[in-house]
């Protein structure tokens, strides 16, 4: 598995890489390129890859997705360091995007990656038709934005040092982190002409995915390392984040998650041999030390 996501992410890196000088150049692209490039598990794109085998999608229909996808993560971390948010200042081993270039640079960095990601979809390059590109800006713009991403971290924030219940942690970690796998495991049924119906099923998948994901970030932040991880450990605690771990301790929290994970292969198992490697990353998402 290893071995497939290391090489899914160099591929989506050149992809990038090549797309950044592709681009007028302007005094962001350092910052933008710092935040996206060198490092990452680029694991969402991955998860794209790996479910377009489901839907017999190949590289040329998907890769413009992997790629904005992967910038509204990086553009979600810079601005997830900063002093205003987790105020931490290493990233993928590095010192965050904000230390490195300062605030400002980093927060129009991340702005420029956000928009960049839908520029990569409406690509004329990109050869899908224009009523499927229109879907998949649709979900990705949602997945981003007050009801995913963004208003996810503005609960986690505003959730710190506060009693909060399961049901309200669950709710903000599905925003934050949920939403964009669940874009993921989508956009190849989008791209396949899939009914509705399997449409639903793959966004709740991926949703359910994201959800390990974040459970599995939170359970590392405890016994991982800052050597493997590539950034701060032990932090959620200090800052008093709220998180499954807090409310059920770690034995509890690996438990839950590890039942959860059942359930989502289950699900899969239904899709046959094809989705035997979306089923090792669902394995490899709570295994991984990084
Ligand atoms: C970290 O994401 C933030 C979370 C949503 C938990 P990743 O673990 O995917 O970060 P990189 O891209 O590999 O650094
Ligand atoms: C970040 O969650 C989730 C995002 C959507 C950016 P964390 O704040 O736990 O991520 P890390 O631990 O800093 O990577
Ligand atoms: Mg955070
Ligand atoms: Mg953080
Ligand atoms: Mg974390």
């Amino acid at each position: 598995m290893l071995k497939n996501i290391k090489q899914n992410a160099n591929t989506v890196d050149k992809f990038i890489k090549n797309y950044f000088n592709m681009q007028k150049y302007s005094e962001l692209i350092p910052a933008m390129k710092y935040g996206t490039l060198f490092g990452g598990k680029k694991i969402r794109s991955t998860i794209i890859l790996n479910t377009s085998k489901i839907f017999n999608i190949n590289f040329n229909q998907i890769i413009n997705v992997c790629a904005a996808v992967e910038c509204i993560h990086s553009y979600s971390l810079i601005h997830d360091d900063l002093p205003c948010m987790d105020n931490d200042r290493l990233r993928r081993g590095k010192p965050s995007t904000h230390i490195k270039f300062g605030e400002s640079t980093a927060i129009l960095a991340g702005n420029s990656l956000l928009t960049l990601a839908f520029e990569m979809i409406a690509d004329q390059k990109f050869k899908l038709d224009t009523n499927i590109k229109l879907n998949l800006i649709k979900k990705l713009s949602e997945c981003a934005g007050h009801v995913g991403i963004a208003g996810g971290q503005f609960l986690d924030l505003n959730y710190e040092k506060k009693n909060i219940n399961f049901k309200k942690v669950i709710n903000m970690q599905r925003k934050k982190t949920g939403k964009l796998f669940e874009f993921c495991c989508l956009a190849p049924a989008i791209v396949a002409k899939k009914n509705i119906k399997t449409q639903k099923e793959m966004s709740k998948v991926g949703e359910e995915l994201g959800l390990l994901f974040q459970i599995a970030d939170d359970l590392l932040d405890v016994k991982g390392s800052k050597k493997s991880t590539g950034k701060p450990v032990k932090k959620d605690k200090k800052k008093g984040k709220s998180t499954l771990i807090k409310l059920y301790g770690y034995k509890k929290t690996l438990g839950f998650a590890l039942d959860r994970k059942k359930t989502i292969i289950n699900k899969l198992k239904k899709y046959g041999q094809k989705s035997n490697k979306l089923i090792e990353v669902s394995d490899f998402i709570l295994n991984r030390s990084f």
